[in-house]
């Protein structure tokens, strides 16, 4: 079976491999666990191995997004030159002097065909392997009722054109769930992302919940965030029940 190489620092080892190919995978957490990061260095990654890829922004400004990569040593932009990577951007609306010089600009952020199309020519121009939207949570925050419908949605679309995905979903910061309704169910596989105060510390840690096409990791295990990204360590880590 094909798999796609995060290259994410110990994340493969979890995965045995990596993700499998053509997988849309939901990447659950609350605000300030590292979902971000995750899918820029899984982008960057894929960028220096010759998979192209699309970062769909629905969360931040383009300008903000290329200098939060760059401080990680991820300059992108050779290859958003070379047409090897996009950003769709999602947030502006086409509106401010920045947002002229963006490609790809979805002009009614809240039309879902809208962005579906843009979406796809993105893909289809940059020839991605790998798409991250961030975040889906956004897509559906004020209609609840169509987040499953719009995930398997995006679904069908980017594993159809051949696309390994990452799917941000942002929970609350007390919610142990992934992100919803419905959406966990539609999605190929899960990582929960979470940050939790114990003995006074704030610890990161991740879990893979679900993972099609191959065997993973049961266990917790703890990350960090360094100046080159995320790191996955191999140990467990265990919550302690109180701090749930
Ligand atoms: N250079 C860095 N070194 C260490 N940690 C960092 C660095 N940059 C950001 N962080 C951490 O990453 C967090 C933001 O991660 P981000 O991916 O934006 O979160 P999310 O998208 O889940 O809200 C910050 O709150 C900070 O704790
Ligand atoms: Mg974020």
């Amino acid at each position: 079976m094909e798999r796609v190489i995060t290259g994410i620092p110990g994340f493969d080892d979890i995965l045995k491999g990596g993700i499998p190919r053509r997988n849309v995978v939901l990447l659950a957490g609350g605000p300030g666990t590292g979902k971000s990061i995750f899918g820029y260095q899984y982008l960057y990654n894929g960028l220096k191995r010759g998979e192209h890829g699309v970062l769909v922004a629905l969360e931040e400004h383009p300008v903000q997004i290329r200098i939060s990569m760059s401080q990680f040593g991820w300059d992108i932009s050779e290859y958003e030159s070379a047409g090897e990577f996009a950003i769709v951007d999602a947030f502006t609306a086409g509106i401010g002097e920045a947002a002229k010089r963006e490609r790809y600009v979805v002009r009614a952020p809240d039309d879902f065909q809208a962005l579906v199309d843009v979406l796809r020519a993105a893909i289809r121009e940059t020839k991605a392997e790998r798409v991250v939207v961030d975040s889906v949570t956004t897509l559906y925050i004020t209609k609840p009722v169509l987040a499953r419908s719009m995930v398997l949605q995006l679904k069908k679309i980017l594993s159809g054109m051949g696309c390994t995905s990452i799917l941000i979903s942002q929970v609350s910061v007390t919610e142990r769930g992934f992100g919803g309704p419905g959406v966990e169910h539609a999605a190929d596989g899960i990582v929960r992302l979470d940050l939790d105060e114990i003995g006074g510390e704030l610890r990161r840690s991740l879990i893979v919940w679900k993972m099609r096409g191959t065997a993973h990791s049961m266990r917790r295990h703890p990350f960090e965030i360094t100046d080159k990204g995320i790191v996955v360590k191999k140990e467990s880590m265990e919550i302690p029940r109180e701090v749930r």
